[in-house]
């Protein structure tokens, strides 16, 4: 820590002497609290559930995420994260809190509503307060300053905040929380300084400064840009399979261009984050983001399109039985968060076209019961048609022998 970040901000930027209350403990929350706690904050992490807060204090997980067990646990044996029902007073307030869009794709912001009023009773000055949770234009500033911060106490003298989007990527959180590039956006000036030097203890790639306006746009930016490249590419997907001829291929061969790169298609685009984020820039301003709102709707096709591909494949069987591998939205985690791969095996059992066998490794019974979930040699063994939906580390390695007696839809691309 540099001697004028210290000079300038004092006590509250050493991690031994600093206390953090992280709001909202899931895929976000969690590896945040416990990273800081292993880097020498007293962290207390809050949640609204019941089960979440329990877990935790026993030093267990509730959410998939390599490695993150281990630190949990270290960091609640040795007393530096603990986890509660309330909020509790602390010199660093850090929101993590969903922020999820409504049915019409506008967003709610309910959560960061509730999270921003619960923390305004602990808020003493000199406090930093980060809105961490992907978000809306103007949130930091319109939402989280009205309602989180104390009458009296000014923004940028009194109190600070921010918002730090969080650009991590799930089965790399614990890596990626410390290692990427930050931005960081103040209400103001001071605001933005404090932030930085906060990330700055325990951020190894650069932290970057801005206003919160332009950090809440810059990630809404980053996911919008992948949302539009992946329209592109599974709206390929749907032309190339008209013309007979393999997407990956051509993409391949595209891609050798020197500046082109397509990225790849899929049954669809999930998880909370990029299927969710373009439509706060959409919502922001409907009539000059045709390209965005375009873009998600293809990929919100997608699902229907390898539905309608895998009905019709059934009609060559008397009784079909379709095996479906994978509900998560992504490899190798274990969230179903608006996640194609479930939207597909949902459609193909209400469109009656077979009976459907679904597996998936990372999700338990015990956890999801909407349908019943089998295991993978199970399905394998009973279905004509393979519908490969999410790519599991797992079902790659499914024998090209066993792959050449079943009618095989790979949507991810993975036994080309
Ligand atoms: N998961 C990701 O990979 C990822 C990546 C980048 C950004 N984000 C963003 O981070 C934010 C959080 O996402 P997440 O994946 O951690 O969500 P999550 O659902 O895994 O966790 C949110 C937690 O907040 C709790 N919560 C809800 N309301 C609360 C309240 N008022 N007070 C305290 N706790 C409350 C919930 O019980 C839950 O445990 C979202 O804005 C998301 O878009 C997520």
């Amino acid at each position: 820590m540099s001697t004028q970040t210290e000079g300038r901000f004092g006590k509250t930027m050493v991690p031994g002497e600093t206390s953090v209350c992280v709001i909202g403990l899931g895929y976000i929350g969690l590896p945040t609290a416990s990273v800081l706690a292993t880097k020498g904050f007293h962290v207390y992490g809050m949640d609204v559930r019941a089960d979440v807060v329990d877990t935790i204090n026993e030093g267990r997980i509730h959410i998939e995420e390599p490695d993150l067990d281990m630190v949990v646990r270290s960091a609640v044996n040795s007393g530096q994260l603990r986890a509660g029902y309330e909020p509790q007073a602390a010199d660093i307030f850090i929101l993590c809190v969903p922020t999820p869009h409504r049915p019409d794709h506008s967003p709610d912001l309910s959560y960061v509503e509730q999270a921003a009023k619960a923390i305004r009773p602990f808020v003493q000055p000199g406090n930093l307060i980060i809105l961490e949770s992907t978000s809306p234009p103007r949130t930091t500033e319109d939402i989280v300053v009205p309602l989180a911060v104390p009458d009296g106490m000014k923004v940028g003298e009194d109190v600070f905040v921010a918002h730090c989007p969080e650009r991590v990527l799930p089965g790399r959180i614990l890596l990626e929380v410390v290692q990427n590039d930050r931005v960081v956006g103040g209400v103001t000036n001071n605001c933005t300084e404090k932030a930085q030097a906060f990330y700055e203890t325990f951020v190894t790639g650069k932290v970057l400064g801005t206003n919160a306006l332009a950090a809440e746009v810059t990630k809404l930016v980053e996911n919008s840009y992948r949302d539009v490249n992946i329209a592109f590419a599974n709206e390929l997907s749907i032309l190339t399979d008209r013309l007979g001829i393999d997407v990956w291929e051509v993409i391949e061969l595209a891609n050798r261009h020197p500046r082109v790169n397509i990225l790849s298609p899929g049954p669809g685009v999930g998880g909370h984050c990029i299927s969710v984020d373009p439509w706060f820039l959409v919502h922001a301003d409907p009539d000059h983001t045709p390209l965005i709102r375009t873009a998600r709707e293809v990929n919100d096709k997608k699902p229907q399109y390898v539905i309608e591909h895998v009905a019709e494949l059934a009609k060559q069987f008397a009784s079909p039985k379709i095996g479906c591998l994978g509900i998560t939205y992504k490899a190798d985690v274990d969230d179903i968060r608006e996640s194609p791969s479930l939207d597909i095996v949902r459609g193909l059992r209400a469109a009656n076209v077979g009976e459907v066998l679904t597996c998936d490794p990372y999700i338990s019974s015990a956890r999801f019961n909407e349908f019943e979930l089998f295991d993978l040699e199970d399905v394998i063994e009973k279905s004509h048609i393979l519908v490969l939906l999410t790519d599991h580390r797992h079902f790659k390695k499914v024998p090209r022998k066993v792959l050449q007696e079943k009618v095989v839809v790979d949507t991810r691309g993975v036994w080309r």
